[in-house]
C-alpha cells in the first residue's frame, strides 16, 4: 500500500478544466470570505414536525415543506416532545400510513400533539387518527378510493383553501373513511366517495383525506403553503444560505479544537461535507481519498487537484489499487464483490489508523433519506437487494465521534448548498458514482485489462453526453462492460469482441428510475466511437430497463 501526502499532480488538460478553474476562482474567493466569521449568523428558528405513520409519501411531505422554505423533519410516531422541541415546532403534520385506526395496536399520535394546542394537519391516515383520538368515528368505506377524485368545498372562507378553486382535482389512496366527525369539527369539503374529505376544528386542526404532497394534487402545494403561513404563522425562511451559516456554527460548536477526518469520494455529498467543515475549522480537518483502482479515468487526479490544490485542504491520498485488485481476483458474484470491497476499505483505514491517530471526529456525508431509512427499517424486515456501502464505513474500534452536517438534507438541497459554498460546477452537478466503483459495472471477474476497456468506453459515453449538454439533466450515465462477446465484422475481418451496454437514467432519488430517451444521434455517436476507438469492443447495446424491475447499476 502506498500512503503518502499527495504532491501536486500532473495537470491533465481537459475541456472541463477551463470551466472548473473559473469556478474554483470563485470558490477561493468565497473561501476567503467565509473564513471571516459572519457578525450575525442567521439561524433556523422554527420548523414543522411530520409524524410518520409509515406512508410511502412521508418524505415527500418534508420535501414540499422545505420547498416552501420552512424547515421540517420526519419523526417516528413514538417521538416524545423532548425529541422534537429543539426544532421549535410551529405545527404538526400527521402523515398517511397503511394501518387502520380501529386495528389493535394501530399507531396513534403522541399526547403532546394535542396538549400543545398547536396547529395540526392530518393527511389521509393522519386525518383518521385525528378523528379517532378526538372522539369521531372511522369505518371501512364501502367503496375504496384510489387515484384521481374531484374535491368540492362546502365553504368558501377557510384559511386552508384561501386562493384555491372551489372544485379541484385531488389524489386519494384510502380504504377507511370518517363516519362521524369529532365534537367541535365540521366538514369543509367532499368528493363523490368521501362525504367528509376535509374536516376542521378548534380553528387550527385540519384533516385531509387526500394527499396534498403528491404532484397529482395540483393545488396541494398551495394548501400546504396556507397551512404553514396562514395557520401555523411560520416566519423564518429556511434557505440554503441560512443552512450554511448555521451548519458552520454547529460544526464549530461540536468540534471545538478537536481534529476531524473525512473520507472523500469525489462526489457531491462528501465534497459538501468536507467544504462545510473546512469552512468551520480549517486545518483541523484532514480529508482522506482512497484510490481503490476502481475509479474512472483521471478521477484520482481531479479529486486531488480540486481539494488539495484549489481548496487548500489537508489531503491524505492513499493509492491502494493493487491490494483491491488482488482481493478481487477470481471473484465473480456481485454480492461477493461488494463484500470484498467493503471489507478492504475497512482494512485500508485500519492500516492508516496510525497516521490518523489524533483524530477525534469522523465526518460523514449522511443524507436525510439514509436517516429516515434507518429509522423506518428498524422494525421492518426488508429483502436485501444490494449491500450498498459508502467509503465512510470506518472500523468501529477507531472510536471516533460522528460529524454529519448534511444529516437533514435531501439530495437536491445538497446541490444548492454546494453552489452556495462556491464549489465547482463539476462537483455540484456530478452524477452519483457508487462506492464499489467500476467493479459493479465490470461484469464477471474484475481484471486490470477489463477495467481499462471499461474506462475507455465510460470516457466516450461521458464525453458525448456532456457534448450534447445532457449530463446535468440525467441522474446517471455510464457504460457497463458485459461479460458477453459477440461476432462482428470490421473491414474484411471477423471480430470477436466484448458487448458494452450504455445506461442512462432519469431519477429523483434513485429509489425509482426510468431509462432516458436519449436522442438517436447521441446514441449513434457513442456507439460508433466506442467500436472505433476501443478495439476490444465490437458491439454496443442500450439498456432500456427501468427501476423497478431493474436496478440502476448492473450488479
Ligand atoms: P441501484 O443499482 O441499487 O443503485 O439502483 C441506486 C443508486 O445507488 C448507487 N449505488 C451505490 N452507492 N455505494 C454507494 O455509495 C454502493 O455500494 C452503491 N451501489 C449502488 C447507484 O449508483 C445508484 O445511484
Amino acid at each position: 500500500m502506498t500512503v503518502h501526502q499527495s504532491t501536486p499532480s500532473r495537470r491533465i488538460a481537459t475541456s472541463d478544466d477551463l470551466e472548473v478553474s473559473a469556478y474554483l476562482e470563485i470558490a477561493k474567493e468565497k473561501e476567503g470570505q467565509g473564513s471571516q466569521r459572519p457578525e450575525e449568523t442567521p439561524k433556523v428558528s422554527e420548523g414543522v414536525v411530520i409524524i410518520d405513520f409509515g406512508s410511502q409519501y412521508s418524505h415527500l411531505i418534508a420535501r414540499r415543506i422545505r420547498e416552501l422554505n420552512v424547515y421540517s423533519e420526519v419523526v417516528p410516531h413514538t417521538s416524545a416532545w423532548e425529541d422534537v422541541q429543539a426544532m421549535n415546532p410551529k405545527g404538526v403534520i400527521l402523515s398517511g400510513g397503511p394501518a387502520s385506526v380501529y386495528d389493535e395496536g394501530a399507531p396513534l399520535a403522541p399526547g403532546w400533539v394535542y396538549q400543545k394546542k398547536m396547529p395540526v394537519l392530518g393527511i389521509c391516515y393522519g386525518m383518521q387518527v385525528l378523528a379517532h383520538q378526538l372522539g369521531g368515528r372511522v369505518t371501512p368505506s364501502t367503496k375504496r378510493e384510489y387515484g384521481h377524485a374531484v374535491l368540492h368545498q362546502n365553504v368558501t372562507d377557510s384559511a386552508l383553501f384561501q386562493g384555491m378553486d372551489v372544485s379541484m382535482p385531488v389524489w386519494m389512496s384510502h380504504g377507511d373513511q370518517i363516519q362521524s366527525l369529532p365534537p367541535g369539527f365540521s366538514a369543509l369539503a367532499y368528493t363523490d366517495n368521501s362525504p367528509i374529505a376535509v374536516m376542521a376544528g378548534f380553528d387550527n386542526v385540519f384533516g385531509l383525506q387526500f394527499h396534498p404532497e403528491v404532484a397529482h394534487t395540483p393545488q396541494g402545494k398551495g394548501i400546504l403553503e396556507n397551512f404553514l403561513y396562514r395557520i401555523c404563522g411560520c416566519q423564518s425562511r429556511w434557505t440554503v444560505d441560512n443552512f450554511v451559516h448555521s451548519a458552520i456554527q454547529k460544526v464549530r460548536d461540536q468540534v471545538g479544537d478537536g481534529k476531524v477526518i473525512c473520507a472523500l469520494s469525489g462526489g457531491v455529498d462528501s465534497a459538501v461535507t468536507a467544504t462545510l467543515i473546512h469552512r468551520a475549522i480549517g486545518n483541523q480537518l484532514t480529508c482522506i481519498f482512497v484510490n481503490n483502482g476502481l475509479l474512472r479515468r483521471e478521477e484520482a487526479e481531479r479529486v486531488q487537484r480540486t481539494f488539495q490544490q484549489n481548496l487548500s485542504m489537508n489531503l491524505l491520498y492513499m493509492d491502494v489499487s493493487q491490494r483491491f485488485l488482488e482481493r478481487l481476483v477470481g471473484v465473480v458474484d456481485p454480492e461477493q464483490k461488494r463484500k470484498v470491497i467493503g471489507e478492504e476499505f475497512i482494512r485500508v483505514f485500519e492500516d492508516a489508523a496510525t497516521e490518523l491517530s489524533d483524530a477525534d471526529f469522523l465526518a460523514q456525508g449522511t443524507l436525510y433519506p439514509d436517516v429516515i431509512e434507518s429509522q423506518t427499517s428498524e422494525n421492518q424486515a426488508s429483502a436485501t437487494i444490494k449491500t450498498h456501502h459508502n467509503v465512510g464505513g470506518l472500523p468501529k474500534d477507531m472510536n471516533l465521534k460522528l460529524v454529519e452536517p448534511l444529516r437533514y438534507l435531501f439530495k437536491d438541497e445538497i446541490r444548492g448548498v454546494a453552489s452556495a459554498l462556491g464549489l465547482p460546477e463539476e462537483i455540484v452537478m456530478r452524477q452519483p458514482f457508487p462506492g464499489p466503483g467500476l467493479a459493479i459495472r465490470c461484469l464477471g471477474e474484475v481484471t486490470p485489462e477489463k477495467l481499462e476497456i471499461l474506462r475507455a468506453c465510460d470516457w466516450i459515453v461521458m464525453d458525448e453526453i456532456k457534448g450534447a449538454d445532457l449530463y446535468r439533466h440525467l441522474w446517471q450515465t455510464f457504460a457497463v462492460l458485459t461479460d458477453a462477446r459477440s461476432v462482428g465484422v470490421m473491414g474484411d475481418f471477423r471480430t470477436y469482441g466484448y458487448a458494452v451496454a450504455v445506461r442512462a437514467v432519469s431519477s429523483e432519488d434513485a429509489m425509482t428510475a426510468d431509462w432516458a430517451r436519449l436522442p438517436y444521434d447521441v446514441l449513434a455517436r457513442i456507439s460508433s466511437r466506442i467500436v472505433n476507438e476501443v478495439p476490444e469492443v465490437n458491439r454496443v447495446v442500450y439498456d432500456i430497463t427501468s427501476k423497478p424491475p431493474g436496478t440502476i447499476e448492473w450488479e
